[in-house]
């Protein structure tokens, strides 16, 4: 289960409508080629995909167990809390229509906030991809979603996402226990982002 940042922003009515509304109506197609909000008919090939420990086994927020009718189950979650304005759900494709990657992006429209947790398939992991997309979607979520504030952990012996992370230029904010699927914690490295320091260093 995502957790909503430990910062609180102030946040007014029109800010949090706005928001709901960006991420309702989002043109996921505009973070890259490939990329589609997850539909149903996904299923059988993203549990195939998240079912690789190597796509998996770092992530807390997923499905448990990893199978067809959970996965489903968290697609058609994923549909629904997309149409509330607060997830965005995206399986990317290779032009042969293999798995790529999935982005998971939770928004919290009255807290102004989203957090990013994803994957990529391990035939594209340790290339530098993850640091250049990781890169652009942090911009496409402050850009396009209009949040003021991005939070995000991950496990503490993630080496590489703590890396890319860091140079995105994150704050380190100490650690947070996060509960997966089935109520257990799992201890993680927490930062966090406003637009504001974004912008200074990367617009
Ligand atoms: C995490 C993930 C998205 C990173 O993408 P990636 O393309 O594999 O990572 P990159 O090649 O961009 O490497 C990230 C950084 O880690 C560094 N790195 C990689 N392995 C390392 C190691 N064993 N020790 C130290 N640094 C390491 C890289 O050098 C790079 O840093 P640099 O840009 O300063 O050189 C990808 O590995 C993945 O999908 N992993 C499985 C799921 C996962 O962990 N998701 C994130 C949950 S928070």
């Amino acid at each position: 289960m995502s957790a909503p940042p430990k910062t609180v922003l102030e946040v007014s009515p029109e800010e949090e409508a706005a928001i709901r509304l960006a991420v309702a109506t989002a043109d996921v197609g505009t973070l890259g080629p490939g990329r589609a909000i997850a539909r149903p008919t996904d299923a059988v090939d993203l549990a195939r995909f998240l079912a690789d420990p190597r796509v998996s086994e770092a992530i807390y927020d997923l499905p448990r167990p990893i199978d067809e009718t959970n996965v489903r189950r968290w697609i058609v979650e994923g549909e629904t809390q997309w149409r509330a304005g607060r997830r965005l759900l995206i399986v990317s494709r290779e032009p042969t229509g293999e798995i790529a990657g999935y982005s998971d992006i939770t928004v919290w429209p009255e807290r102004s906030a989203a957090e990013l947790a994803g994957a990529l398939a391990p035939s594209r992991q340790n290339e530098g991809q993850g640091g250049a997309g990781a890169l652009h979607t942090f911009g496409w979520i402050f850009e396009t979603l209009g949040v003021r504030l991005m939070c995000l952990t991950a496990a503490t012996d993630n080496v590489r996402s703590a890396r890319l992370i860091e140079a995105a230029g994150f704050t380190p904010m100490g650690t947070r226990d996060a509960t997966r699927a089935d109520g257990t914690k799992r201890r993680s490295l927490y930062w966090e982002m406003t637009r504001d320091q974004w912008a200074e260093k990367w617009g």
